[in-house]
């Protein structure tokens, strides 16, 4: 092509593709609100079938009838289903445990629909009655997912936002007991790794999600409109065999970002009253 036509430039594609990628357009995104609402379906049928001594492979296959029977093109990604201690695994994949009763079942899993993928994540009570301590965990790892929520908008970088949202998840863990105000009094906020809040932390809050589910995009430089991004803090405590995720997709606007799963059930008191029924 040099050679032949030697007036034209010529320049590698892979950043500009990676650029063009992470800006959704409208179109796209509707796609993408398809696999999520697939996804939605799919969690609401799951609702009503989770109970004590239910495989974790068994949720598995509902959630692959549920797709497939509502035309999705696949699975997103392989999905998570973590009851109890094997919630703090975070790219579990045996899934081939029960669920106990009085545990959580972690339940990670996404549709793929016309290239697009879904990522949710969402936390259950295995009997359908979250305890009072898990209650009170649910509803701290709720608090971080509406405050991280809230600080997605164009300006921040991921990196800046994750230390953000790691100060906001210092003050909850303070706050439900797993760290002293002594453990957190002198840290180094320079270091993320080496925070305190990082023991019951220990992943990134969000990341670009598109045509893959980790899709290409910056992590330095400052969000932008039209891109999308999970938002998934999650609250893994060993001493207490204990781990919650909670996951929604977003879709960054000019002043903040549209959540394209906020049709999927979420409150404590809502998944209770869709299990009971
Ligand atoms: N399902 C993988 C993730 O949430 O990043
Ligand atoms: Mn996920
Ligand atoms: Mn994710």
């Amino acid at each position: 092509m040099k050679a032949r036509y030697p007036l034209h430039q010529y320049l590698r594609a892979a950043k500009i593709m990676k650029q063009l990628r992470a800006i959704k357009t409208k179109e796209e995104v509707a796609v993408l609100q398809t696999a999520i609402d697939i996804t939605d379906n799919t969690f609401r049928r799951l609702l009503g079938f989770i109970k004590p001594g239910v495989m974790e492979y068994e949720i598995e296959a509902e959630i692959m009838h549920s797709f497939l029977s509502q035309r999705a093109e696949d699975k997103a990604y392989n999905s998570i289903i973590a009851s109890g201690d094997n919630a703090r695994v975070l790219h579990y994949v045996f899934n081939n445990q029960p669920c106990n009763d009085g545990d959580l079942v972690l339940m990670d899993f996404g549709a793929r629909y016309g290239g697009y993928c879904a990522d949710l994540t969402r936390t259950v009570p295995v009997n359908g009655k979250f305890t009072k301590r898990q209650k009170e965990v649910y509803n701290a790892c709720l608090h971080l997912h509406n405050y991280a929520k809230s600080l997605l908008k164009p300006g921040i970088s991921i990196i800046d936002y994750t230390n953000k949202v790691g100060d906001e998840a210092t003050k909850q863990f303070v706050k439900i007991g797993l760290l002293s105000k002594a453990d957190v009094k002198n840290e180094n906020k320079d270091e993320l790794e080496t925070r305190p809040f990082r023991k019951y932390l220990y992943h990134g809050i969000s990341h670009h999600l598109g045509i893959d589910v980790h899709d290409l995009g910056t992590r330095t430089e400052p969000i932008q409109p039209g891109m999308v991004f999970t938002v998934e803090p999650g609250i893994y405590i060993e001493e207490e065999k204990m781990g919650i995720r909670i996951e929604n997709n977003v879709w960054i606007t000019k002043n903040g970002n549209i959540d394209l799963m906020k049709n999927i059930p979420i409150e404590a008191d809502d998944i209770e009253r869709l299990m009971k029924r």
